[in-house]
């Protein structure tokens, strides 16, 4: 369910505008496992999309959901790939340029794993920690709890395995990996630089979608993503982006129950804000509650301009979808 709000206003407590449409019940490949995935809310995210877009750039890529579902939808020419995790981005660099070696490998560790799958575990992540193979990072990431990335403060992968389960069966990955290159290779550029020297880039035709960890996890000591960025250098660039008239979407922060997660972005950003009624998020489970997750969604004001014209590719879903979407 999508509610839609006056930008800086904090909680959804009133009724929410009448209906906007979805994507339907998207059916995206994924990569790997990644916690904070937007796999499942990108159908709320992408009718956000105009129909002009040359290049969608993601500045916190992690498994790059909303990337690949843009492209499933054919809502942009080119894509840019960016996340501060180096080793997160070789692996994605394998994925569209070696799919095929990539799986083979990730295969025969898969199968090497069967005699002592905890013993595996630890000695992969041993070899990842000296080499950074990407095969060895695709192995943690479908073993670790929930893929859930956790470094220690020296960079060192240090999540445990999830040992009720053997990770991805070979031949599921070799699908999803496949049909994820697929749909990005040869129109996706790869980085692995802090978020805004890619956001820098972006002009007036691009889109910028920024989903940048949570204020509850990387924003503090806490060391659940690779690396965090302050809250202040975020506004600043956004500030900057407005100034440049550039289109951009922000997954940001939530609101479990009561409780909301993060501050909020000041509001001389002017940007609309919008509530994702998702039910209950692997964030609500992140922060070890049971409470229903609200997401919550920004868009600058030259996006929501450019909306006026270039009117968003939407898939009309059918009217009982479309019900869904209002606010119970
Ligand atoms: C919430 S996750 C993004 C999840 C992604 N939307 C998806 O669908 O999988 C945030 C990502 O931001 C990355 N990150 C943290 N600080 C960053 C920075 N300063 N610049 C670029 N990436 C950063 C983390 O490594 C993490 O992968």
């Amino acid at each position: 369910m999508l509610m839609r709000h006056a930008a800086g206003k904090r909680h959804p407590g009133c009724l929410p505008e009448p209906t906007m449409n979805t994507y339907g019940n998207l059916s995206i490949p994924h990569p790997f496992p990644y916690q904070g995935s937007k796999r499942s809310i990108a159908k709320y995210i992408l009718p956000h999309f105009p129909s002009d877009v040359e290049c969608l750039i993601e500045p916190f890529c992690g498994a790059g959901a909303i990337s690949i579902a843009a492209c499933a939808y054919g809502l942009a020419k080119s894509v840019v790939l960016n996340d501060l995790n180096k080793p997160l981005m070789e692996l994605w660099k394998d994925i569209l340029e070696r799919p095929n070696q990539l799986v083979d490998k990730y295969e025969k560790l898969w199968l090497e794993q069967q005699t002592d799958q905890k013993e595996f575990f630890l000695k992969i992540r041993d070899q990842f920690n000296k080499t950074h193979q990407p095969h060895h990072l695709l192995y943690l990431l479908a073993r670790i709890v929930k893929g859930a990335v956790r470094y220690s403060s020296d960079g060192t992968f240090n999540q445990s395995s999830d040992n009720r389960r053997s990770g991805m069966r070979p031949d599921t990955m070799r699908n999803n990996i496949l049909s994820v290159s697929q749909l990005l290779a040869h129109k996706t550029t790869i980085n692995s630089v802090d978020f805004v020297e890619v956001a820098n880039k972006a002009n007036a035709r691009d889109l910028v979608y920024m989903d940048p960890p949570y204020q509850g996890t990387s924003f503090t000591r806490d060391h659940r993503y690779f690396n965090g960025l302050t809250y202040e250098a975020f506004a600043e660039a956004l500030l900057n982006m407005n100034d440049r008239c550039i289109s951009y979407i922000i997954s940001y922060d939530g609101v479990t129950g009561n409780k909301t997660h993060g501050k909020a972005l000041p509001e001389s950003l002017s940007l609309e804000h919008l509530y994702i009624h998702a039910g209950r998020s692997s964030q609500a489970t992140l922060l070890g509650c049971s409470d229903e997750t609200i997401e919550s969604l920004y868009l600058s004001p030259a996006l929501v301009e450019r909306l006026k014209i270039w009117k968003p590719k939407v898939i009309y879903s059918e009217i009982e979808k479309q019900q869904e979407l209002v606010f119970a």
